[in-house]
């Protein structure tokens, strides 16, 4: 059990390196596409958790605290009719969440959309909201963009 334990130590700090080196080359870019394009998916799977509390992020997932979240990149703001939005995303229903949209969501909802429900300080790394943009991106249909 212990060596096994190692072994998953080992690999992980293997992968947390090759992760460290891709961020650090990125800091570098000024870019926000240069960060998706080094953006660690696996770390942004792993903030996603944060977010779990009150999203779930599979195909046809339920509505919890929060409305689900598959698909939501390209898709329109409160898309979810089984969601009781506030006023504030409701009235951006027009508005797609593009990359953009979405990491001045992530740094702080609520200035993107002042009187939000959603009760979530914000991203400050401007790296993590990459990786947790990227891993956003990947929720979706294969046959969809
Ligand atoms: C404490 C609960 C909570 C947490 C934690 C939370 N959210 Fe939310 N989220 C909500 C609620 C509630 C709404 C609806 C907000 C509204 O109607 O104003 C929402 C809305 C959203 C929307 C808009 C969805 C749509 O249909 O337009 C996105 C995108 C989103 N959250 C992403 C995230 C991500 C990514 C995280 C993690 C970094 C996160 N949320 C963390 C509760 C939460």
């Amino acid at each position: 059990m212990q060596a096994s334990n190692d072994n998953t130590m080992k690999l992980w700090g293997f992968l947390m390196a090759g992760w460290l080196l891709l961020a650090t080359s990125s800091a570098f870019a000024e870019e926000r596409n240069d960060m998706l394009d080094a953006a660690s998916i696996p770390n942004g799977h792993t903030l996603s958790m944060v977010c779990a509390t009150c999203h779930t992020f599979d195909k046809g997932g339920p509505v919890e605290s929060g409305p689900n979240l598959f698909g939501i990149m390209g898709a329109n703001h409160a898309r979810e009719p089984k969601f009781p939005y506030s006023q504030a995303l409701k009235q951006m229903k027009k508005k797609i969440w593009t990359v953009d949209a979405m990491d001045a969501w992530l740094k702080q909802p609520n200035a993107y959309a002042p009187g939000t429900s959603m009760r979530f300080g914000g991203l400050l790394d401007p790296q993590d909201r990459a990786d947790l943009i990227a891993y956003l991106r990947t929720l979706n249909d294969p046959l969809k963009k």
